[in-house]
Order: C-alpha cells, then structure tokens, then sequence
C-alpha cells in the first residue's frame, strides 16, 4: 500500500512544479508527479549518502566479466516487462533524454538540414533541433474522433517532399513514443509503418520512449494495448535509436539518467564516441543507483500507481467534459490529459490557448499548460498533467470550472 493520496508539501525544494508558481496556485503542469518515490529507492540513496564519500565511479559497463549492475537492470526490465531481449552491450548510459536528444541531432544532422518532428509534440523536440540550427520539418497530427492522433505517412511523405523541394535534407526524425502531449500509444504497425517510410527516405529514426511505463491495458477506443518499443522491430535497427529512462517512470527528473538501446554496432559506435566526447557516458554515484534500485525493485509501487493514476485520468476527464467549452480526451498512455479548449477561449474572450492558460493562473489558480507551446498544431489546446493526489487534481479541475462559469 502506497500513500499516493497524500499530500507533501514540495515548496521550496527548487521544485520546477512548485516553485515557480504563485502560493496558492496549484500546479497541474509540467511532466512531473506530486507522489513520493518507492521507498527502497529513498533508503538506498539515504545509505549510500551516509558514506561520506563521492568521488569518482567506475563505469561498471565498461569492465569486461563485472556485474553492469545499471545496465542488467535495465535489460532486465524490458525483458520481464516487455518481453523484449536486449543486450546489456546495445545499452549505453545518457545524461538525461533531451540532452541525448540534442547530441543525436548533432551526429545524424548537419546545420541547416531538416529534422522530421510529428507535432504537436514536447516542446524541447523544437528547440533541441533550433538549438543546433537545424529546420524543423513539422508535420501537423490529425486527431480523430477519440482525440488520438492519427500517423498518417501520406502527409509525412509529403511535408518531407515540401521541405525537398525548399532545398532542405532530412536525414533525421525525432519520434515521441507513447506520445506527449497527445496520449496516443502508438500500435506496433504504425511504428513499422514510421520505420519503413525512414527506411525509404533514408532517415535515422531516434524513439523518444520515456513514456513507455505508462500504457493502460485498453487503449481510448477500448482496445486492448500494450507498451511497443520500436527497438522490438529488430529489422529496423541499421536506423534506430531508442532513447528512454526510469525518470518519467519514478519520477527522478532531477537526477538526469537516461539510456539509449541502440543495437546497430555503427549507429552504436558513433554515440559511444560522441557520449565520451562530451564526457556524458555514465550517470554518478546516485543517479545509477536510483535506476537500478527502482527497476529492481519498483514493480509493485508502478502497478498500483498505474491503478491510481488510471483513476485520475478517468475522473479528471469526467469533470473537465463537464465544463462547458472544454473536450478532453482520455489518453491511450502517459498521465497527460489532451483537451480541446477552442470553445473556452472563445466563450471566455481570451485572446488563444496561451492567453486563457495564462488567466486560469492568475484567475482561477491553476496552472496547466498552454497547447501551443507543442507547435502550431497544438493551438486550442490544453495539456494537464493528472500525476498529484487526487483531492488536488480534483480541486483544480474544479477551480477551471468555476472560473469558466
Ligand atoms: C517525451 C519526453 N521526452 C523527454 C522528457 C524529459 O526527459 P529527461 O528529463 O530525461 O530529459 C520528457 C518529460 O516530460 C518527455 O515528455
């Protein structure tokens, strides 16, 4: 038993969720649980921090006939999870799945290519790309009845065939896998569908996964689902690179550890070069202690957190389709709720998504998070985040309701 219902206070504790909002305003934003760790995980990082010393690791993974404690974890959750076999070998340690984001961009693209994003999409997918001076190739998303978004390669080929003609290569695509912001869990076809049209247009394929752990057994047009890492579609693997980690799982965002799965030798190689390069090859002297120690032992904190959070999801959409202007949908996966707002921001005289997020804060004391910051085709939406305890999440969705009227 698990106190997810609790109440903690986070304030000052340099929380991004927390600390940057008002006293009083309450945080249904960024990607971020208001649910304390597994407690094995809080113990083993207590004990180790009682050694008063924290110099330099080894890197376990790189001493031949050592226990690659890190990665055996790692290669063990996919395996007993997902059935998927993985070598510990094809598993290398990352600074945290933006940052990998950023050097996979460095590697498989040159200044002034194009980089393939389906959008709307998280927002750092932008800025890793613009950051680097690379273009973005954006493809708009359709949602269809359910709200889910629909991988359509027709109009992938054919932004991709826009941006050609505009002079711009597109050696690189960035896919976010289950998605964020929209929810979708993206089936096993739709994938090798995604992989076959990079194949075609020779494109490296790096699959964002970090939101992998969290997939409800019927996916929102009540199908049943599960969790597909592309990495399973072994015939791709000459162009894929799996980013992931624990931290979205058991909310360890501030640890920065992450991991790719990269079975490719060559596709490996480069990034063990360019991880070295910039010294981000292994994780310290905590942050691989915590993915071990949560893989090993977190399954039964994650399967009553899933039934917890499919809770909130399911009440948390209830209440928002109650209020009028607002068509929230229930999401395949992630703990992220998607909802059109467009008849809100017209109802209410705001001038977009941005504006009427931005009063909900101030006016009503609840922050969510703005659907344009994913890109244009995120214009009129919302995302909430649905990952608090539930009288919180409950009492917020209350607050948009009655700003709403
Ligand atoms: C799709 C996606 N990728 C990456 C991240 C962040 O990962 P990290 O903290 O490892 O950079 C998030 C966080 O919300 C996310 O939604």
């Amino acid at each position: 038993m698990y106190h997810f219902d609790e109440l903690i206070n986070r304030r000052n504790t340099n929380s991004l969720k927390w600390d940057v909002v008002e006293d009083g305003v309450i945080p249904l934003w960024v990607a971020d649980m208001d649910f304390p760790v597994l407690p094995e995980l809080q113990e083993a990082l207590v004990k180790r921090a009682e050694h008063p010393f924290y110099g330099y690791k080894t890197n376990l993974g790189l001493i031949p006939g050592k226990t690659e404690g890190f990665y055996e974890a790692i290669r063990s959750w996919y395996k007993t999870r997902y059935d998927l076999t993985v070598e510990t070998g094809h598993l290398l340690s990352g600074p945290g799945t933006v940052l990998s984001l950023g050097m996979i961009v460095r590697e498989f693209s040159r200044e002034g290519e194009g980089v393939l994003l389906l959008t709307p999409v998280y927002t750092p997918f932008f800025e890793v790309v613009k950051e680097n001076r690379r273009k973005v190739v954006d493809v708009p998303m359709e949602p269809d009845e359910h709200g889910r978004f629909v991988l359509d390669t027709a109009a992938i080929e054919a932004g991709l065939a826009k941006a050609e003609e505009a002079g711009i290569k597109t050696p690189l695509a960035l896919f976010c896998s289950p998605h964020n912001p929209g929810g979708r869990v993206w089936e096993r076809e739709e994938i090798a569908a995604f992989l076959d049209l990079a194949r075609r247009r020779n494109m490296i394929v790096a699959s964002d996964e970090i939101h992998g752990d969290f997939v409800y057994a019927k996916n929102a047009a009540g199908k049943p689902q599960s969790f597909v890492s592309a990495a399973s579609l072994e015939s791709y693997a000459e162009r894929l690179i799996v980013v992931s980690g624990a931290n979205k799982t058991f909310n360890l965002g501030g640890l920065h550890i992450s991991h790719f799965v990269i079975r490719d030798a060559g596709l490996r190689r480069i990034m063990k070069t360019a991880l070295h390069r910039e010294a981000s090859h292994q994780g310290d002297v905590f942050s691989e202690l915590a993915v071990e120690t949560v893989y090993r032992q977190g399954v039964p904190w994650l399967t009553e957190l899933h039934t917890y959070l499919g809770e909130n999801i399911r009440e948390a959409v209830q209440l928002l389709n109650t209020v009028p202007g607002i068509n929230a949908f229930v999401p395949d996966g992630t703990y992220l709720i998607w909802a059109d707002v467009r008849r809100l921001v017209e109802k209410t005289g705001s001038k977009n998504d941005a504006e009427l997020v931005r009063r909900l804060e101030k006016e009503a004391k609840v922050k969510i998070t703005a659907g344009s910051i994913y890109g244009d085709a995120g214009a009129g939406y919302v995302r909430i985040n649905t990952a608090s305890p539930r009288s919180q999440l409950v009492e917020g969705i209350r607050r948009i309701k009655a700003w709403a009227g």
